[in-house]
């Protein structure tokens, strides 16, 4: 391996925004970087995502956990990486209300583990994949990065202390560290549990689509591939030690959004259904990115366009979500919504 390419490590490939982050890599880039991915491959990570890619020779895949410090160093040992691109986390909310350990374990102390053999190595850049959540809920307005932390699910109070340990690395060790904040993605491969990729994949079987409460609430829309040019835009661009905000710029109340996919996969609003409210769900998200833009960075897509691509592609990979739905995720659904999917 020529040590002229330079070398990222990813943790969280095989999960929704960290597979289409390694597809844009290579896009980008081509054989010029050597990308290690590093997952856990929890029920949330997928080799299939990433079967295109595989055979590349400036690909490597590893399976392990962020938590195992041993396995981490061997790995930064052999590969000496420029870039960590830290993507791993627990990341439904859903289910951190059921099982709250796991997501403080990987969403906080693995972000550790990650920032230790960092600072061993000479690392170019640290980056790490927080979320919008860590705010909290907004009524009017919008978060810049100045606004406080009020994390409200034990998924984003574990994402907030990953964030804020990533930033006393810079502070304390002058590890190179950005931490970005994006608001609600979508797109390909993303599992079927979150909102959009649940509710098209439901409405393509004729099944219904569980809203929420009132479907009220209010998420901030962003296409995948605006957020993977994000990150890689403030990889090249970004100053340590700050965060930045990613949005969509496209808030929406989740009855609307429900109507459009009904809208978009031809099917008719008797598949809604009002289900009880989840615990402690925040009431709307709204970012503003500015900092971000006045840098030079961009969306590219609409929420036109990033929903027609997700349909038709939900549409067109059948074989990649159908498997899924099955077994666990099944006892998941189950238990969770109060009826068979
Ligand atoms: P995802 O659940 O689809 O993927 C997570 C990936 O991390 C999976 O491949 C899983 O196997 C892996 N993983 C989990 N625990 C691990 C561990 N202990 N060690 C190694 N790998 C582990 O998540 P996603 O939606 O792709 O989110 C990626 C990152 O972006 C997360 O950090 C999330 O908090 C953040 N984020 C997500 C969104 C969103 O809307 N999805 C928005 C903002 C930020
Ligand atoms: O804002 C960024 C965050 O967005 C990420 O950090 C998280 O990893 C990601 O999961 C997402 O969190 P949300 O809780 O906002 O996303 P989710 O898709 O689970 O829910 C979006 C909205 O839709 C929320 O108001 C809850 C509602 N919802 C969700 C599901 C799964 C429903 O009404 N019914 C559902 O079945």
């Amino acid at each position: 391996m020529s040590k002229k390419r330079e070398v990222y490590f990813i943790t969280g490939g095989c999960g929704f925004i960290g597979s289409n982050f390694i597809h844009y890599l290579f896009e980008l880039h081509g054989q010029n970087v050597f990308v290690i991915n590093y997952d856990k491959l929890t029920y949330a990570g997928n080799p299939e995502n990433l079967k295109s890619v595989e055979e590349r020779e400036n690909y490597r895949f590893y399976k392990g956990d962020i938590c195992d410090q041993e396995l981490v160093e061997r790995i930064f040992n052999q590969y000496q990486p420029d870039y960590v691109i830290n993507f791993a986390a627990e990341s439904h909310v859903d289910r951190s209300i059921g099982n709250p350990e796991d997501f403080i374990r990987t969403d906080t102390l693995g972000v550790f583990y990650l920032l230790e053999a960092s600072r061993k190595h000479q690392i170019k850049r640290f980056i790490q994949i927080s979320t919008d959540e860590v705010y909290g809920s907004i009524q009017e307005g919008k978060f810049t990065e100045e606004s406080g932390l009020f994390p409200s699910s034990p998924y984003s109070a574990g994402k907030a202390g990953g964030d804020r340990l990533a930033y006393s690395y810079y502070v304390t060790y002058n590890l190179p560290v950005i931490v970005t904040r994006a608001s609600n993605n979508y797109g390909p491969y993303q599992y079927p549990e979150k909102l959009i990729s649940l509710f098209v994949t439901n409405a393509l079987d004729d099944k219904s689509l569980p809203i929420y409460g009132d479907g009220k609430n209010v998420r901030d829309w962003l296409f995948v591939k605006d957020h993977c040019s994000a990150v890689e835009f403030i990889l090249r661009n970004g100053n340590d030690g700050e965060i930045y905000n990613v949005g969509g710029n496209c808030e929406k109340e989740n009855l609307e959004i429900t109507r459009e996919i009904l809208k978009a996969t031809g099917k008719e609003e008797s598949l809604i259904k009002w289900v009880k409210d989840r615990a402690g769900h925040d009431r709307r998200y709204a970012l503003d990115d500015n900092k971000l833009v006045s840098l030079g960075w961009n969306r590219e897509y609409t929420f036109e366009q990033g929903m027609a691509e997700t349909v038709k592609w939900y549409t067109e990979n059948r074989k990649w979500w159908e498997p899924l739905k099955s077994g666990e995720y099944l006892e998941y659904y189950k238990s969770h919504y109060g009826e068979e999917l």
